[in-house]
């Protein structure tokens, strides 16, 4: 079988997002879109993915993707011109490419497969993943001759009557490496956009009677971004398909429209997540626990059986154990939570490790960071700490301790003792009025 490249092209001007950065880079649900094309190719590629990139691209692409390749494209000729960059270095025995969009990042896994394994049970040298759609308008349509695909069509370029056809261009297709070189040198730019496309390579091909042939995907899969709007609209789109497929596997969300949950967030079922909760990336939340409203976690795993919120934030690094309760006004990083403890009200806590059967008290702090460096806090199993409590890390509470209410706790305390530390109170006399 033949190995597979990927080229993603990711160097267009990006003109109509208003803004300096460029299009790939901006993101749906916290991640940018070339990192969703990126994940794709990383599934697929087995002889490199080359990057078709601006300077700033570039940039993004050698920091964050590992064995990942990149190539300038000076002028944006058009997408032929664009994949013809890679020619110098890209492997073109035994071998086969696949196009993809940087702006075009929710084609599905299943789609590529498809088209990969299609290719290779044909004998012809390239196929073209298309759609169908009732709003065709801006994108390529595909004419087909006796099941195979004799042209693309680019909408400025498209007569009346083809302008009616609902069979669409995606962008995304598959060719055997050598015939793509060979055949984009042919490609010229005598079009109304005055540039080189890629698309023409299947109009030479039928000419050549190596005519280039189709799988479908859905529309959903190849909505673009051209617009500040369109962004938003594809976000929601994800959040949707998100929110959707979680709903089927039995995880309750209460108003959904109103929750936010991140991309790569794993929740079981038997979770129930109240209205305006937002769930950003890199959350895992076990069976049986309730996120209640207003409550905004981020990176953090949550156990079995919790009640976490209302408007409870829970930061990266803190793992919360099982039968856990934490309630409203209540901020945790970077802490262990352990099984049936309890911090319910109007608490900080940072950089601790806390055990068992642990009652936080209102108002309870923890005061990690000296102005210089984050110290750290273990409050060991069984421990109760009275509201309003400092606790001033580094420091240890060790088994079953008590904590006075108010106290303001400076030095470790032993297992089983009663440590309070409160000023003595005085009542003056009567003030005369
Ligand atoms: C393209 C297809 C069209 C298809 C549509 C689907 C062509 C000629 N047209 O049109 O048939 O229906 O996608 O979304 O392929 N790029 C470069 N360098 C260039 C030009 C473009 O890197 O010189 C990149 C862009 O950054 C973008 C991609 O190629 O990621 C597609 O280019 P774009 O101009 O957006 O093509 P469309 O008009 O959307
Ligand atoms: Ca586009």
């Amino acid at each position: 079988m033949k190995k597979i490249s990927f080229i993603i092209l990711a160097a267009g001007k990006s003109r109509r997002m208003k803004s300096s950065k460029s299009k790939v880079l901006h993101e749906i649900c916290e991640k940018p879109l070339i990192s969703y094309v990126n994940d794709l190719a990383k599934k697929n590629s087995t002889s490199g993915t080359y990057y078709i990139s601006s300077p700033q691209v570039q940039n993004y692409v050698l920091n964050n993707f590992k064995n990942a390749k990149t190539i300038i494209q000076k002028k944006q000729l058009g997408t032929a011109h664009a994949v013809e960059c890679a020619s110098k270095i890209i492997n073109k025995n035994n071998n086969n490419v696949v196009v993809l969009f940087g702006d075009v990042p929710l084609i599905k896994n299943s789609t590529i497969k498809n088209l990969i394994k299609y290719k290779n049970k044909i004998s012809t040298v390239g196929v073209i993943v298309t759609f169908l759609t009732d709003k065709p308008f801006g994108y390529g349509r595909v004419i087909i001759k006796n099941g195979f695909v004799s042209e693309v069509i680019e909408e400025r370029d498209a007569n009346e009557e083809q302008k009616n056809i609902k069979l669409c261009n995606s962008g995304i297709l598959i060719c055997d490496a050598k015939y793509l070189f060979r055949t984009i040198k042919k490609i010229s730019n005598k079009n109304n956009q005055k540039e080189r496309f890629l698309t023409d390579i299947c109009k030479i091909a039928y000419n050549e009677k190596k005519p280039f042939r189709f799988i479908n995907c859905k529309e959903f899969e190849v909505s673009g971004i051209n617009s500040p709007k369109q962004l938003i609209d594809l976000d929601l789109k994800l959040q949707e398909s998100i929110k959707d497929k979680l709903i089927k596997k039995g995880v309750v969300l209460i108003s959904p429209n109103t929750i936010r949950i991140g991309y790569n967030s794993k929740i079981e079922k038997g979770v129930v997540i109240e209205q305006n909760v937002v769930i950003k990336n890199g959350v895992k939340i076990k069976s049986g626990t309730k996120i209640l409203s207003g409550t905004y976690l981020e990176d953090c795993n949550i156990g079995e059986n919790c009640i976490i919120g209302p408007h409870a934030r829970i930061r990266p690094g803190t793992q919360i154990y099982n039968n856990v309760k934490v309630g409203n006004f209540v901020e945790i990083k970077n802490s262990k939570i352990g099984n049936f403890s309890s911090i319910s009200h109007l608490s900080y806590i940072g950089d601790s490790s806390i055990g068992k059967n642990v009652n936080i008290g209102a108002g309870t702090i923890t005061c990690n960071y000296d102005g210089i460096k984050k110290n750290k806090t273990y409050i060991a199993d069984n421990v109760f700490v009275g509201s309003n409590t400092s606790l001033i890390a580094p420091i240890k509470i060790n088994k079953n301790a008590k904590i006075g209410a108010g106290s303001v706790i400076t030095r470790d305390i032993p297992k089983n003792s009663l440590a309070i530390e409160r000023s003595k109170l005085s009542i003056k006399k009567k003030i005369k009025k």
